[in-house]
């Protein structure tokens, strides 16, 4: 037996939903409640255990629906709340739980707490929010870089002082240094788990908590300073995070994840801690954080495709780590990522659909609980961005503003392959359901193309295929359900020096899981799988050649110890 306790959001898949990408239901070409409750057999079909709904409440939508301006209220495109309610009772019949996003880093300026908070330096709400005098030259407090480039202080006549916002100036940080901010937090969780909600997903939850001597730092070639060392896992993070715990996660049943930025797998065993003191959970970015790999062109805007070596290393490091002391999360893609198979694997016409279910089976055997962003199940690849008119994301056209018009600390062409690379509207296009105008997704025209590419990568063409990435996904989450080696088993790898292949064992009792995949599109030596007493649990070849694996082979088989 494993020393891990168990729990049925370790044994879980989940599904990340975009809600305005995922179907729209009365053709404003908009995603929305309905539109999902309308899909539920799909997932369900799928097997998945929880849907993980991105932002669904009344927001201005700068960051959609990441701004949110009322959080017991349903954002009107998306339906009401009747809807949700609606939603979450057929998710259950089906055994879909629910796991709402939690943006409370931010509000949006338009919460009526904001509202109140700029009116007077005495309003009530003054403090809910961060606000600094001018430096003594009239400029900002200190020259921190907002997440969506220009300063992270805004600046307001009202009454002469700046805002803190990490993100978009539409997105004010909330002050956790206040307890009345902390209170209506947890009251408005506690609220929705009233609801039967079945577990929140963190925004940027590792910020909450400054350093509250705002210090400045060296200056960029882009003017700014490093805002981040400054906000990440500060000083009362994990107090403030044990007291959500106290005041409203351990009352109730839950799944928690955060998204922790900036997160270190020592951060992580705090967070994550199998005490149960804070969160269940956390997403770190060390696999796929642009700024830490060396041939960025600028911050996170890279077009160099990520080496085998240095995503194992870095996924290898944190599954040895957190063994026994914290849970993992593992993942590939989700709305703020591009997509896997354009990313770590290939996209082109030949090897798209191999190496996509090559790299779910590497994802899908680690340790850990599976996230699935809507679209990978399909093999759905990035998108192409000609010019700056087929951005609609504030990250990419705030930086474009910023690195190519302003500063030209990029090249306009240059920017716009970083964006195909790893852009965020790649993962943000419409979900392709069919071959019909704008792949099924709405009778309207939809809020951003949908990609050209729906004719052939669409669900209905899936479904229809029994050799699909979509029923690769299927058996791989079958697995994790019958078999607890893959929920629980202990991860040790194997090949480390491989520049090909990434290869682990899975071990629980007596059983041993052999994991492994190529990850070019040449045949390579590989003698792991010489003889022939081992039982093949999974593979995405039907025939095998001893002694190598074909391009983008993966395999697992079953041995005893
Ligand atoms: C998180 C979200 C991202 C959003 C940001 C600000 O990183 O995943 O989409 O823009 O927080 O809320
Ligand atoms: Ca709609």
């Amino acid at each position: 037996m494993s020393s891990e306790t168990h729990a049925w959001w370790k044994e879980a898949v989940i599904y990340q939903i975009y809600p305005r990408s995922f179907a729209d239901s009365n053709g404003d070409g908009i995603g929305d409640l309905n539109g999902i409750t309308a899909h539920l057999d799909y997932l369900a079909k799928l097997g998945i255990d929880v849907i993980w709904l991105s932002p669904i409440y009344e927001s201005p939508n700068d960051d959609n629906g990441y701004d949110i301006s009322d959080y017991r209220n349903i954002m009107a495109e998306f339906g009401t709340m009747e809807d949700f309610d609606r939603l979450l009772a057929e998710a259950h019949k089906r055994n879909i739980r629910i796991v709402m996003d939690l943006v409370v880093n931010h509000t949006s300026d338009e919460h009526p707490w904001f509202i109140e908070s700029r009116k007077s330096k005495d309003n009530p709400y003054r403090d809910y929010y961060i606000w600094r005098d001018p430096t003594e030259t009239g400029e900002a407090p200190n020259h921190w870089e907002s997440c969506f480039s220009g300063s992270a202080w805004q600046y307001d006549d009202l009454t002469g002082q700046y805002y803190l916002h990490c993100f978009s100036r539409k997105q004010p940080d909330l002050n956790w240094e206040n307890s009345k901010v902390r209170e209506e937090v947890f009251d408005l969780m506690d609220w929705w788990c009233r609801k039967g909600i079945d577990g929140f997903r963190m925004d940027v939850i590792s910020m909450i908590s400054k350093d509250q001597s705002f210090p400045d730092g060296p200056l960029n070639a882009d003017g700014y300073s490093d805002m981040f060392s400054h906000v990440c896992n500060g000083p009362r993070v994990h107090e403030y995070l044990q007291e959500m715990n106290r005041r409203v996660l351990s009352k109730y049943d839950l799944l928690t994840v955060g998204e922790a930025a900036g997160v270190t797998v020592e951060e992580a065993k705090k967070y994550a801690n199998s005490d149960g003191t804070e969160l269940g959970m956390v997403f770190h970015f060390e696999h796929t954080d642009g700024a830490a790999n060396s041939d960025a062109v600028w911050g996170k805007w890279t077009c160099t495709p990520p080496k085998l070596s240095y995503v194992r290393k870095i996924l290898n490091k944190w599954q040895l780590e957190l063994e026994g002391k914290a849970w993992g999360s593992l993942y590939w893609d989700n709305h703020d990522q591009p997509r896997v198979v354009s990313r770590f694997g290939n996209d082109s016409p030949k090897w798209r659909e191999k190496s996509a279910k090559m790299l779910a089976t590497v994802l899908h055997l680690q340790k850990g609980t599976p996230y699935i962003y809507q679209g990978e199940e399909i093999g759905m690849t990035n998108r192409h961005f000609s010019s700056l008119a087929d951005c609609v994301d504030i990250e990419e056209k705030n930086a474009w503003q910023q690195l190519v018009v302003e500063q030209k600390i990029m090249d306009g062409k240059v920017m716009l392959s970083c964006f195909d690379c790893v852009g965020r509207d790649n993962a943000r296009t419409p979900m392709q359901w069919d071959d019909t105008a704008n792949a099924g997704f709405t009778t309207g025209e939809p809020w951003l193309a949908v990609n050209p590419n729906y004719p052939v990568i669409n669900v209905k063409a899936a479904l229809a295929d029994k050799q699909s990435v979509f029923y690769y996904y299927q058996r791989l989450i079958a697995l994790r359900h019958t078999l607890p080696i893959v929920v629980y088993g202990r991860f040790k790898p194997l090949l480390e020096d491989s520049e090909e292949i990434y290869a682990y064992q899975r071990i629980l009792g007596e059983q041993v899981l052999v994991v492994a995949a190529n990850w070019t599109d040449k045949e390579v030596p590989c003698d792991l799988f010489v003889g022939d007493q081992d039982e093949e649990l999974i593979s995405n070849y039907d025939t095998h050649k001893a002694g190598f694996l074909q391009p983008y082979e993966a395999r697992v088989v079953r041995k005893s110890r």
